[in-house]
């Protein structure tokens, strides 16, 4: 439907059409990225799962390939679910995967690159013994799935985790394995969480608390700290929790568990889930793939044809200032789209106003921008014990002394729609000011039939540190990192009206106290080639 094409991204990875969930497999091979996708080829919602594939020279571009893997056999009839991939030290790669078999048992598959000469790996084997892992004693037959990527334990064998369920207590399981074909439980589980229900898409990986440069997934000892991430089934939310792996008892600690609430930050509080991360040798990073559904009515999704985008895949360090959170941020590779900017210095945005920014057109941007609160209105506001929190607010529209202060994306000329992605903050009864960064989707679209939540947290934000904000915006979604990428809001939005040529970009300034100073630099985004390979190309 033609009608509903300005919602299609013009630089998130999307498949031509119909339906597309996790992230599945992602890694770097002879010069290539590929990336693997949970996959409905007949139709717009989740259904019978098979696995798409795209290849890429910079995680921006992609060409895509034939289907992967299809449910060809009774181990994997009901679904070839989600999946991670190992590359051994002399190069061989091995794809775990769920497969629901024609019971709609889950158990563990593995499989294979036909050539492994083929920098495309087109054709996929599945190993002919399959399954090599059916769901343990006590454990139900639909609760073990999403095997991790493997990791060498210093006896020498791989190790992997898959996730699971006992009770109500999320759970991850751990395998031992020499060849990937048989596999030994080992005793314990890696961490487990009461109250928080069925652990998807499990993933484990080390940090350095010490350089900027991701781990291997083997890599162990001094100045590494290890993320345990889950994906809660129950709430739709990934949540992961830094801290400390003990080999020896097969067990992870989480550092803060005040700080965790239990189970963990959230990588994203928006719309973010099943998320998987990789180890890039080619660029000695840790990258972050994540799938972004649709926040409008499955009604709408069959109508345009397609569901759900990934989002733009993302670096991931230790943040060494706080020293238990992450830092998220764009791959660099997406600054290649970057074209004309407009930069905006030191604006001064009074109390109750909006400013629009001239750039023109607004539905492709990468945005940067820094706020100052002045100190006068800092002084002048008096202290308060009221609790700011994104969700629960009223969201733009809620003058507080010291914000709310932003931007107003993908909105239009008359500001009959528009996306306010913000900061609030509040001095709170012991003089210190506490910082929430939210996203507010109420006014994002005339349309009735689409979610219209207000989503955010608090972010931190340290004594010698301005207010800072990325945002990428295309079409129906907005990525926005806060102070570097400590906190993350990722929206989806249907404007009807602030759409292509008409969108717009505004600064906004929702408080009542404070005067804030901007300075934003906005460059245009290009729109990322994303089509099909042709076998006739060179492989550039
Ligand atoms: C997460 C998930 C996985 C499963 C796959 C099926 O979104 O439910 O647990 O393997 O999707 O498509």
């Amino acid at each position: 439907n033609s009608m509903l094409s300005w919602q299609r991204t013009a630089y998130h990875f999307q498949p031509e059409k119909n339906w597309m969930n996790d992230p599945n497999g992602p890694m770097y091979y002879k010069g290539w990225y590929h990336f693997f996708y949970q996959y409905n080829p007949e139709g717009a919602v989740w259904g019978s799962i098979v696995w798409g594939h795209a290849v890429s020279r910079d995680l921006i571009h992609w060409l895509h390939l034939p289907l992967a893997m299809v449910a060809d056999q009774w181990y994997d009839q009901n679904g070839v679910w989600t999946g991670s991939a190992t590359i051994l030290p002399d190069g061989q790669v091995i794809m775990l995967y769920t497969g629901s078999t024609n019971e709609s048992v889950q158990v563990q598959n593995l499989a294979y690159p036909a050539d492994p000469s083929d920098p495309l790996l087109v054709d996929w084997i599945k190993y002919p013994s399959n399954p090599v892992l059916f769901p343990p004693p006590g454990i139900d037959t639909k609760d073990f799935r999403d095997p991790t990527t493997a990791w060498l334990t210093s006896e020498g064998k791989w190790r992997i985790s898959i996730g699971s369920k006992l009770n109500k207590t999320g759970i991850a399981l751990l395998y031992d394995t020499n060849d990937f074909k048989t596999y030994e439980r080992v005793e314990g589980l890696l961490r487990a969480v009461p109250g928080t229900g069925m652990w998807e898409c499990v993933d484990f990986f080390p940090v350095s608390s010490e350089g900027e440069n991701g781990l291997d997934a083997s890599i162990n000892g001094e100045n590494v700290k290890h993320v345990v991430k889950v994906s809660l089934d129950d709430d739709r939310h990934d949540y992961y929790a830094v801290g400390t792996y003990d080999e020896k008892n097969a067990k992870f600690t989480p550092d803060d568990l005040n700080n965790d609430v239990g189970i963990g930050l959230r990588y994203d509080y928006g719309i973010f889930y099943a998320s998987k991360t990789f180890y890039d040798e080619s660029k000695g990073r840790r990258v972050l793939w994540s799938w972004i559904g649709e926040s409008d009515s499955e009604y709408a999704d069959v109508a345009k044809g397609w569901a759900s985008i990934q989002g733009i895949p993302r670096t991931v360090t230790l943040d060494k200032k706080t020293g238990s959170s992450l830092l998220q941020w764009p791959v660099a590779e997406v600054e290649s789209l970057r074209l004309g900017s407009n930069e905006f210095e030191n604006l001064k945005v009074k109390p109750g106003s909006v400013v629009p920014l001239e750039i023109g057109t607004a539905a492709q941007l990468d945005i940067i921008a820094e706020f100052e609160i002045d100190n006068k209105s800092l002084e002048m506001t008096a202290q308060s014990n009221k609790e700011y929190e994104c969700s629960t607010s009223g969201g733009a529209a809620e003058r507080g002394a010291l914000g709310p202060f932003g931007l107003l994306v993908l909105a239009d000329d008359d500001l009959s729609e528009y996306t306010p992605t913000y900061f609030y903050v509040v001095k709170g009864s012991d003089g210190q000011l506490k910082t929430s960064f939210c996203s507010d989707q109420l006014r994002s679209s005339l349309a009735t039939d689409v979610g219209k939540k207000i989503f955010g947290s608090s972010v931190t934000v340290l004594g010698d540190e301005k207010l800072s904000v990325r945002i990428l915006v295309d079409h129906s979604v907005v990525e926005s990192f806060a102070q570097g990428g400590r906190t993350c809001v990722t929206s989806r939005v249907y404007p009807t009206k602030a759409i292509y040529g008409a969108a717009r970009l505004f600064l906004f300034n929702n408080a009542t106290e404070a005067t804030v100073t901007a300075s934003v630099k906005v460059w245009q985004m290009n729109s990322a080639f994303i089509r099909p390979f042709n076998p006739q190309e060179s492989n550039s």
